[in-house]
C-alpha cells in the first residue's frame, strides 16, 4: 500500500492554489540540476552510491556491537538525531518497563551532570562507544570523545580501543586521524553527505541495528523514494517531494512563516526534532525560511495547539498520520453513563478520533494543511518519509535560491566559544567578545 500525501486542504485561508504555479513551473531547471548535482557525486543521500560499501562493512560488525549491552554515542545535530527518532520508534522498550537491554544513550549536549551520570553508572566492559561526526572535529563531541577515551582506558587498559568506534569522514578530520592512530574501528559518512541528510548512513544505521532495527528495510525505503529522482531527475514535477516544496516556497511568500509538524503517530514524536534541525538548519538563510513547529498528537492539544489555531495566522502545517495503529485493550461495557458511547471501544479508537479533530479544527482556523497517511510505521515507511522529506527541504532550497546544504550562520557562535576558551587565531572575536562584555549590564531582581 502507497503512503499519501492528502491534498485537499492544502490551500487555505490567503494561500491560494495559484500561488505554487509560478514554482511547478521551474520543475525543468529544478530537474536539470539534479541531473547535474547527482552525476557530480553531490546528492549521495539521493544517489546513495555509499549503500554497497556501507552494508559490505555493517553487515560484520552488527554482531560484534550486539555482544555489547549498552551503546554510548557521542554526536550531535544531526550525528544524533536521526538515532534518537529511530531508537524512540522501533526501540522504544528503555523507556518503558520491564526493559532488559540493549541500551542506547546519546550524548548529543554539552552537560556536566548528566554525562558523569552516565560514565558513573555505565560498565566499561559492556559498553560500546560510538563517537559519530561527519566534520571530525565538531567541540562537542571531541571533549565527550577525550574524557571518554579516557574512562575506557582507565577501565580497560590496552583494549580499550576494541570498545569504541568512530563514523566520520573518510580522509579527513581530527577523529579519523584518531581511528587511524589507534586502530578504530570506523565507518564512513561519505563525501558531501551532510549530517542532517546523513541519518540513513552508518550515522543512524549503526545506533539502529545495535537495536536490532531492520536498518536495511530502512534504506529500502529510502531507496523507494530517492531512485525515481535519481534515475530519472526528469520525473521531478511529478513527485510530492517537488510539491511539497512548492507549496512551502508559496507559503513562505505568503508571509506563513511557521511549519508545524503535527506527528499523530505517537512512537515517531522524536521524528520531529529530526525534521525541525533539516529544516531550520537547511533553509534559514538570508532572512529566508519558515521556523519548524514540531509537536506531537495528542500530547500538544493541551498545550501549543490553541496558538497554532487562535493565534497569529503565520502557519502551515505537515500533518502525519498512520493507518497502521495498534488499537489496545476495550473499555468495559460498566464505563459510567455520562461515558457510555466509549462502551466496546479500543483506546486507540480514541488517537484516530482526535486526530481527525485536530485535523479539521486546523483547517477551519484556515491553517494550509497537508495531511501525510502513511500506510504502515515499519521502517521500510519510515525511512521512505524521511527520504521524502530531504529531498522536499533540498528542493525547498532550491527554490528560494540558497543553499540548502551548508549552515554558515551557526559558525560564528562556534567561532566565539573557542575565543573563549582560549582557542588561538580568534583576534577578532577575542575583540568583539570583550566589547560585548564591556556594555554596562542592565540588572532586575526577581
Ligand atoms: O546538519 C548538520 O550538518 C549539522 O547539524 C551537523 O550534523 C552538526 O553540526 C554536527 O556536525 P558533525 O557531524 O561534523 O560533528
Amino acid at each position: 500500500m502507497p503512503h499519501v500525501i492528502e491534498w485537499s486542504r492544502a490551500y487555505a485561508h490567503r494561500l491560494t492554489p495559484d500561488s505554487a504555479l509560478t514554482f511547478k513551473a521551474r520543475s525543468g531547471p529544478i530537474a536539470r540540476r539534479l541531473a547535474q548535482e547527482c552525476a557530480a557525486g553531490e546528492l549521495p543521500f539521493l544517489t546513495m552510491g555509499f549503500r554497497p560499501k556501507l552494508e559490505r562493512e555493517m553487515a560484520p560488525l552488527v554482531p560484534r556491537i550486539k555482544g555489547y549491552r549498552h551503546m554510548l554515542v557521542l554526536g550531535i545535530g544531526g550525528s544524533a538525531l536521526g538515532a534518537r527518532a529511530m531508537q524512540r520508534a522501533f526501540a522504544p522498550g528503555q523507556d518503558g518497563p520491564g526493559h532488559s537491554g540493549p541500551w542506547l544513550w546519546i550524548a548529543d549536549n554539552v552537560c556536566a551532570e548528566r554525562f558523569e551520570a552516565l560514565l558513573g553508572n555505565l560498565v566499561p566492559a559492556q559498553t560500546l562507544v560510538v563517537c559519530i561526526s561527519k566534520s571530525g572535529g565538531t567541540i562537542e563531541t571531541v571533549v565527550q570523545y577525550f574524557l571518554v577515551r579516557d574512562w575506557l582506558k582507565d577501565a580497560l587498559g590496552a583494549s580499550w580501543q576494541e570498545h569504541m568506534i568512530v563514523v566520520t569522514d573518510e580522509q579527513k578530520g581530527y577523529l579519523r586521524q584518531e581511528a587511524n592512530r589507534h586502530g578504530l574501528t570506523a565507518l564512513e559518512v561519505p563525501d558531501f553527505l551532510g549530517g542532517r541528510y546523513s541519518a540513513l548512513s552508518a550515522v543512524g544505521l549503526l545506533p539502529a541495528a545495535f537495536l536490532g532495527i531492520d536498518w536495511r528495510a530502512l534504506l529500502d525505503g529510502a531507496a523507494s523514494v530517492a531512485r525515481p529522482l535519481a534515475q530519472n531527475p526528469d520525473s521531478v514535477g511529478d513527485s510530492p517531494s517537488f510539491a511539497l516544496a512548492c507549496w512551502a516556497k508559496a507559503l513562505e511568500d505568503a508571509g506563513y512563516n511557521q511549519m508545524i509538524f503535527f506527528c499523530y503517530i505517537p512512537q515517531w514524536a522524536a521524528y520531529g526534532d529530526w525534521f525541525a534541525q533539516l529544516w531550520a538548519e537547511s533553509l534559514g538563510k538570508e532572512g529566508q525560511g519558515s521556523q519548524p513547529v514540531p509537536a506531537t498528537g495528542v500530547t500538544d492539544q493541551h498545550s501549543i495547539n490553541q496558538m497554532f489555531l487562535s493565534g497569529p495566522r503565520n502557519k502551515a502545517c505537515l500533518f502525519l498520520t498512520s493507518r497502521e495503529q495498534v488499537q489496545g485493550r476495550n473499555f468495559g461495557m460498566d464505563v459510567p453513563d455520562q461515558w457510555a458511547w466509549l462502551r466496546a471501544k479500543p483506546f486507540g479508537s480514541l488517537l484516530e478520533a482526535e486526530a481527525l479533530g485536530t485535523r479539521m479544527a486546523l483547517c477551519k482556523s484556515g491553517v494550509p494543511l497537508l495531511h501525510v497517511e502513511m500506510s504502515e510505521r515499519t521502517p521500510r515507511a519510515a525511512g521512505a518519509l524521511m527520504l521524502m522529506l530531504e529531498a522536499a527541504t533540498l528542493f525547498t532550497g532550491w527554490l528560494m535560491d540558497i543553499n540548502p546544504l551548508d549552515q554558515p550562520a551557526v559558525e560564528l557562535g562556534k567561532r566565539l566559544a573557542n575565543a573563549r576558551l582560549g582557542a588561538t587565531g580568534y583576534a577578532q572575536e577575542n575583540a568583539d567578545m570583550e566589547e560585548f562584555l564591556s556594555a554596562p549590564r542592565v540588572e532586575q531582581t526577581f
